[in-house]
């Protein structure tokens, strides 16, 4: 294999480095090309940018391979938990069991947030947005973490950190659902594990639209947290790559990647999908005229759900989310005409030349927010779940760009404003 590529600017010969990946992905380190050329390169959206080496995720968009340190994630949902995930995705190997009982025994010490968390969260007001609730929650929480009391070091274990983290994300999220919905708090239950706990947090008390210890559910929550955890670099993972590049905090970079993450060409699409489905329900269910819609270029409309930066031929999360759909509806015997009108969409789209020439298919988001309905969540909740499950990847690039002593991230730019000019007297 060649590890230089020469090249020529204006008659010049240049020489750049080739970085290969273990799948033999190729790219060139331009890293010293303004110094030696002038030039440096321009890439809005980072379309043709990497930006680090990873050995965290490993995605093929062409052939929709997703693998999670090496594992395909089609094995990992049937043979791992969302804890056993957690651990590979922040140790790089799955856990023994000595190892997981370690780590969830732990999770389940911090299963508990101090009292005035509760009352900040009060001050809020109930119609803001619970993803702008959890991403300040996030970010204060870590004031509230300390070893001892009058701890004014506040040291606490790195490894910790990631514990008290995965531990306390859920009981924010219930937290800001039940007081969206008037209830009081209802407390982690040590003999639980994580999705039922999520489950009880969120539900218990409240009026059951289903049994609440239901082992579909269960088992379909904590799939989703799986297909989730992890996505490479993506926005909200870029974000939090970015912030701990520059030696921000574990729980202030969470914060900002659940800010990135909030956007609806991200992983806010859940909702938009959901709102897009009942509007075409509400509007005669004509789904021609907006797939019409989505095709006119003087129309910003998008189908929501569908496209993928990477994915262009399908997303593998998607198909295994459709059957965990299937299995939800089928188990609580929702007769769901946005589940129907979901599929009828995906048969004409996929059908469609437009979608078919741009390698637009189904991403995850199109079927999560159906069982997120199916199970009582409400759609401005849908991006918090999405928030819960990529919480052990987020975690993950932040300790790798730690470890990996990568240098803090700031892009160049062309400029395109005013030449220098002077404030008229
Ligand atoms: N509906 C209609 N047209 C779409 C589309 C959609 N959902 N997604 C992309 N396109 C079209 C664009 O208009 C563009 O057309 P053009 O080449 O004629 O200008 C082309 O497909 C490429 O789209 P682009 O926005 O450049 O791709 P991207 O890689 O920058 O964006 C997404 C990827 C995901 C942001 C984009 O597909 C999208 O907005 N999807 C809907 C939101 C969504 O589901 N997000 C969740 C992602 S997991």
């Amino acid at each position: 294999m060649c590890n230089v590529i020469n090249f020529y600017i204006n008659g010049c010969q240049y020489k750049l480095p080739i970085v290969y990946g273990t799948f033999c992905e190729k790219a060139i380190n331009i890293s010293k090309l303004r110094e030696n050329t002038g030039f440096i390169t321009l890439d809005p959206g980072f379309k043709n940018t990497g930006i680090t080496k990873s050995s965290i995720s490993y995605i093929d968009g062409e052939k929709g391979i997703l693998l999670y340190r090496g594992y395909p994630i089609e094995e990992i949902i049937n043979k791992c938990s969302f804890i056993e995930t957690s651990y590979l995705l922040l140790n790089g190997e799955l856990p023994n069991p000595t190892q997981l009982k370690f780590f969830s025994e732990k999770i389940k010490k911090y299963n508990h947030v101090s009292q005035d968390i509760h009352k900040i969260l009060d001050k809020y007001p109930v119609f803001y947005h619970p993803m702008g609730i959890l991403s300040s929650l996030t970010c204060i929480l870590r004031s509230f973490i300390t070893t001892k009391k009058n701890d004014n070091n506040n040291h606490v274990k790195e490894q910790d950190l990631f514990l008290h983290l995965l531990a306390k994300f859920p009981i924010l999220a219930a937290l800001t659902y039940r007081k969206k919905v008037g209830l009081p708090p209802s407390y982690a239950d040590k003999n639980l594990d994580y999705p039922s706990n999520l489950l009880k947090m969120f539900f218990s008390t409240n009026k059951k639209k289903y049994d609440e210890f239901n082992p579909v559910i269960i088992d379909a929550l904590d799939k989703l947290l799986i297909l989730h955890a992890e996505h490479e670099q993506n926005c909200s993972t870029t974000t939090v790559r970015l912030l701990s590049s520059a030696h921000s905090g574990l729980f202030s970079s969470v914060s900002a990647g659940i800010c990135a993450l909030w956007g609806r060409l991200h992983g806010g699409a859940n909702e938009a999908v959901i709102e897009m489905l009942e509007n075409i329900l509400k509007s005669g269910k004509n789904v021609k005229k907006w797939i019409e819609m989505a095709k006119n270029k003087k129309n910003s409309f998008r189908l929501m759900g569908f496209g993928h930066r990477i994915y262009k031929n399908f997303d593998p999360r998607a198909k295994i989310i459709e059957n965990i759909a299937e299995k939800v509806i089928r188990e609580l015997g929702i007769n769901n005409p946005i589940l129907e009108l979901a599929k009828e969409l995906e048969d004409i789209v996929m059908n469609d030349s437009y979608f078919l020439e741009k390698k637009l298919y189904p991403n995850i988001d199109f079927y999560s927010g159906i069982i997120y309905q199916a199970i009582g969540i409400p759609k401005n909740m849908f991006t918090v779940m999405f928030a819960l499950g990529r919480l052990p990847g987020w975690m993950a690039h932040w300790k790798e760009m730690r470890l990996n002593r990568e240098p803090i991230g700031r892009p160049r730019q062309i400029y395109v404003g005013y030449k220098k000019r002077k404030i008229r007297n």
